[in-house]
């Protein structure tokens, strides 16, 4: 953090001191924070640098550049990687990577029901069907056995997504793929060093995908990366992503391996990546340390669950800070009127994900012509029940989300959320009237 925005959160804290036991501020009160969180992305001179000398270099194509190689090398020694091959984002490289198992018509496809929406379009622009698994509230990841009782004979990859930034179970997960004989592909696109069992995500499955678009904690606007150890899946995953040439065709080679489409990165995006990639580090740090201070201070207030981790994640990379909100510890408040309350004390948070499993346009997917040609109707008639996932209705209702850049501040600027919620906790009967 930039000495500037410490002495900023330094000096907002008398004002929480104060403010904590008056009126809420939605009531007229003075609000807990008046200073901004850390602002998103961090730069410097490095970035200009990098992004002129390729601008310079006139090699603005990866096919002719070298700053998207430099990031793959960099990126595979990180996270202890064989191979990365960078994409155009990061819902390319999931696109990619069920290209690369040949993941296609008539398949069913294992997917989280908590997730951004890219996880599931994947599946559809592969006229493969979604099956939801449903998720575990206190960890909010994908629950591994209702994974496993999903797994059918035509189940041709399982996608779980390391939410947040903390792991999916792996030990159950990889357990119950292998038991079936089939391919892992760990949706990482949130969980930048994040590790299991002291391994990083996305190199336990068969392939893993990140994502670096903006928000991300490794920000190059957009970008994504397929990482993995198969070497004959990277080559597969090379070729796609390279309109199906050859593997590493340049220039004017004409020879197809595969079908594909253009889902390069550019060499300016490569070079914000070798920029942000010197900070990624000391960054993860701090959130991981700021994340279980603030976990610690949450815990104690009633009707607040933070997020839990397994005993396997080793490391989270705590891209958002999630936790549950009860209703029942804030006099019924409900929680749309809990995130305004907070917003007024100056702490902004969100709700999250809706119930993905339920949305419109997946079921008109199902309604098309195309699904109907490849599937039974009996299967795509039973697809809504045997898609239920009551835990995620629940959590859909709950969840309250902080962005990752709200956990780069100071411990002072935690105990500022902290004492946000809990003075709204304090006055929630009177929050409930008003
Ligand atoms: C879990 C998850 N999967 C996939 C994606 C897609 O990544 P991108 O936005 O880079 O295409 C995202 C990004 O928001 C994500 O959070």
């Amino acid at each position: 953090m930039k000495r500037r925005d410490f002495v900023a959160a330094a000096a907002a804290a008398p004002v929480a001191a104060s403010a904590a036991n008056g009126k809420l501020a939605i009531l007229g009160g003075a609000p807990v924070r008046n200073a901004a969180f850390p602002s998103w992305p961090v730069i410097d001179k490095i970035e200009e640098d990098k992004l002129l000398a390729v601008l310079k270099s006139k090699k603005w194509n990866r096919l002719n550049g070298d700053a998207v190689a430099t990031f793959e090398k960099d990126y595979a020694n990180l996270l202890g990687a064989r191979h990365v091959l960078a994409t155009a984002n990061g819902t390319s490289a999931l696109f990619t990577s069920l290209n690369a198992i040949g993941v296609g018509p008539g398949d069913e496809v294992i997917v989280p029901p908590y997730t951004f929406v890219a996880t599931v379009n994947v599946v559809l622009l592969n006229y493969a069907l979604p099956v939801f698994a449903d998720t575990d509230i206190e960890t909010f990841q994908v629950d591994p056995r209702k994974i496993a009782a999903h797994i059918t004979d035509r189940t041709a990859a399982i996608v779980p997504v390391h939410m947040a930034g903390g792991a999916a179970d792996l030990d159950a997960i990889l357990d119950a793929a292998k038991s079936r004989n089939v391919p892992v592909i760990e949706d990482a696109c949130q969980a930048h060093l994040a590790e299991w069992r002291g391994r990083k995500l996305g190199t336990l499955g068969a392939a893993g995908c990140y994502s670096f678009q903006a928000s991300k904690n490794l920000n190059s606007g957009e970008g994504g990366a397929v990482v993995t150890n198969d070497t004959g899946l990277y080559e597969r995953a090379h070729s796609f992503h390279n309109n199906g040439r050859a593997f590493r065709t340049k220039g004017d080679g004409f020879s197809y391996y595969s079908g594909g489409a253009n889902l390069r990165l550019t060499e300016f995006q490569g070079a914000l990546l070798n920029a942000q990639m010197t900070r990624v580090e000391a960054q993860s740090k701090r959130r991981d340390e700021n994340a279980k201070y603030l976990s610690s201070m949450l815990e104690k207030i009633p009707g607040i669950k933070p997020v839990k981790n397994y005993e396997g994640c080793t490391r989270s990379a705590w891209h958002l800070f999630m936790l549950r909100y009860e209703a029942s510890g804030f006099a019924g408040v409900p929680r749309d009127k809990f995130l305004k309350a907070l917003s007024a004390e100056g702490i902004r948070a969100s709700s999250g994900y809706s119930p993905l499993n339920k949305e419109p346009f997946i079921k008109n997917a199902l309604e098309s012509k195309g699904y109907k040609r490849i599937y039974p109707e009996k299967l795509l008639r039973e697809w809504a029940e045997r898609n239920a996932c009551p835990k995620n209705d629940q959590l859909c209702e709950q969840g309250v989300w902080f962005t990752q850049n709200t956990l780069l501040g100071s411990r002072s600027d935690m105990e500022q959320i902290a004492e946000a919620i809990a003075k709204v906790q304090r006055q929630a009967g009177d929050l409930r009237k008003a």
